[in-house]
Parts: C-alpha cells; sequence; structure tokens
C-alpha cells in the first residue's frame, strides 16, 4: 500500500531534529509534505515564506517530500495533500500530552487520517527552535543543531 504523510510544524527555523524525523518519515512513506504552519499564535521569527525556504534548502537531497506552506486547519490541509498519516516527532514524555491531545482533536476533524509518532536519534532530543533562537540572540554557537544555511539566517536575523 503506497501511503503519503505530512509532517507538519511551525519550523522556526527548521532544525537537524526536524530534518532527521524527514528523512525517517521519507524511508517509511511513498510521499512526505512537510507542511510549514503559519501558526501566527506562536508569533514566528521568520516570515512563513523564509520558513518555507529553509526547510527547502536543508531537505533538498531527500526526493519524495515536499514543503509548502499552509494556514489553516492542519486536518484540511492534510486532506488537500491526500495524506493518509500526519507524522510527529517525539523528543520526550514532557512531548507526550500536548501531542494525545492534538492526535485525538485531529482524529475528530478527519478520522480517516491516522497520527504517528516518530523519535529522533538520541542526539537531538534536546533541540528545539525556541532554545536554538535564543543561544543564537546570545551569541552562543548553534552550528550543531541546524545546518549551516539556518546558521547564517539567524545571524543575520538577531544582529
Ligand atoms: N527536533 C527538534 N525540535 C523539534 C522536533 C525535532 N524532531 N520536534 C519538535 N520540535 C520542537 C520544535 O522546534 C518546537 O520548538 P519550539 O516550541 O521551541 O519552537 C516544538 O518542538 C514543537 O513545535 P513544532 O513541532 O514546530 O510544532 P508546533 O507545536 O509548533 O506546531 C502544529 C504544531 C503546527 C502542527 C499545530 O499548531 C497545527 O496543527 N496548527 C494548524 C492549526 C490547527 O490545525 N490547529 C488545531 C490542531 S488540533
Amino acid at each position: 500500500m503506497k501511503i503519503k504523510a505530512i509532517y507538519p510544524g511551525t519550523f522556526d527555523p527548521v532544525t537537524n531534529g526536524h530534518r532527521d524525523i524527514v528523512k525517517r518519515a521519507a524511508k517509511l512513506f511513498e510521499h512526505v509534505t512537510v507542511a510549514v504552519a503559519a501558526n501566527p499564535s506562536k508569533i514566528p521569527v521568520f516570515t512563513l515564506e523564509k520558513r518555507v525556504e529553509l526547510a527547502n534548502v536543508v531537505l533538498t537531497d531527500i526526493n519524495n517530500i515536499t514543503v509548502r506552506g499552509f494556514d489553516g486547519l492542519l486536518a484540511e490541509f492534510a486532506k488537500q495533500c491526500g495524506a493518509q498519516v500526519i507524522v510527529r516527532g517525539l523528543r520526550a514524555m514532557s512531548d507526550f500530552e500536548y501531542e494525545f491531545q492534538m492526535a485525538g482533536m485531529n482524529r475528530l476533524l478527519t478520522p480517516d487520517i491516522e497520527t504517528i509518532f516518530l523519535t529522533p536519534a538520541t542526539e537531538y532530543t534536546y533541540i528545539s527552535s525556541s532554545l536554538v533562537r535564543e543561544i543564537a540572540a546570545l551569541g552562543g554557537p548553534v552550528d550543531d543543531f541546524v545546518s549551516p544555511i539556518v546558521c547564517a539566517a539567524l545571524e543575520k536575523k538577531m544582529c
């Protein structure tokens, strides 16, 4: 069975941890849409266009994926993309409660789409976009956590 998946997030900015999850998902599914949410409630530092652009560059070597921005309900966008599966990354137990609630809500909104969880490699367990932004803003090194193009974009943004 050929299954299409969608991997949603804010990706503000995309990190090596996100990339790790995308690579794992791309091995499991025929196609993965990396769905960059506008997510105005998080007041992202990078514009939606910039977040899509960065993700496109960082994930360019993975063939069976497409990066798309979206505004609105994930459940609706997943249907538009023809996805049967929503992929989310689980880094620690602390992620679980929020993810469990979101998976339940998405199931109520679109019962035909399943949420599955993938865990990143151990070295990415502690990475989050907001910590990366904070370290960059305080002049710390982030090159172990994000790709060079994201490092450059953070430097430009923060100075
Ligand atoms: N590696 C590194 N970091 C990771 C990660 C991984 N594998 N997986 C998650 N994270 C981090 C993110 O960087 C982010 O960090 P931050 O909060 O410090 O910025 C955090 O974990 C979780 O963010 P993310 O994965 O981007 O998801 P999100 O919680 O911001 O986004 C959406 C959730 C976009 C999927 C959700 O808000 C959504 O679906 N929005 C659309 C509207 C909608 O349908 N709402 C109803 C939902 S039921």
